[in-house]
């Protein structure tokens, strides 16, 4: 059984920091791609507070597809260029939009959903998709999330062997 046991407590930085670490011993060893973006998943929603949604959109035929994630059944497919998810996309840029409803074309899945960040899945100059974590408080996300969960992804993207996925 894993447990994550990280301490909600911590400073931001912290939390991050065990949050990444605590990625790397979960998917250790396994090389089953959807078993690691389930679990990368899992791990945001048990530890982050105040989020509802949580998950990966795969770049798969020239769109995102959705894949694992926790939260209420959501919108399946977004185009580049398309809602935060297809902005961060296209832009190869982490958005954080503290006030959905003030971003143009901002696409609602979950209506409880006030603020969001998303954070794009690039390597070796390939785009993989995107990871979307949203919240039902406004403001909920800073530049301390950005750098964190950048730092998750940065972790997580040579761990999954994107190509099982037919992503890029
Ligand atoms: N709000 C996103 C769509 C995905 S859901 O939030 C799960 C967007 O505007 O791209």
């Amino acid at each position: 059984m894993f447990e994550a046991s990280i301490d909600r407590g911590l400073s931001k930085p912290a939390l991050y920091g065990a949050l990444s670490k605590s990625l790397e011993s979960l998917l250790e060893g396994e090389t089953d791609a959807l078993a690691n973006l389930a679990n990368a998943s899992g791990l945001l929603a048990e530890t982050l507070e105040r989020v509802n949604w949580c998950g990966f959109y795969l770049l798969r035929g020239g769109e995102l597809v959705l894949g694992p994630f926790q939260g209420r059944p959501a919108c399946v497919r977004i185009a580049l260029g398309k809602g935060v998810c297809g902005t961060a996309a296209q832009k190869r840029e982490s958005l954080v939009v503290p006030d959905v409803n003030a971003f143009p074309g901002h696409i609602a899945c979950d209506a409880a959903s006030r603020s969001e960040i998303v954070i794009p899945i690039v390597a070796g100059g390939a785009l993989f998709g995107v990871l979307d974590v949203d919240s039902p408080e406004p403001g909920r996300f800073d530049d301390e999330d950005r750098s964190g969960l950048e730092h998750y992804v940065r972790v997580l993207t040579p761990r999954v062997a994107w190509e099982q996925l037919g992503c890029g």
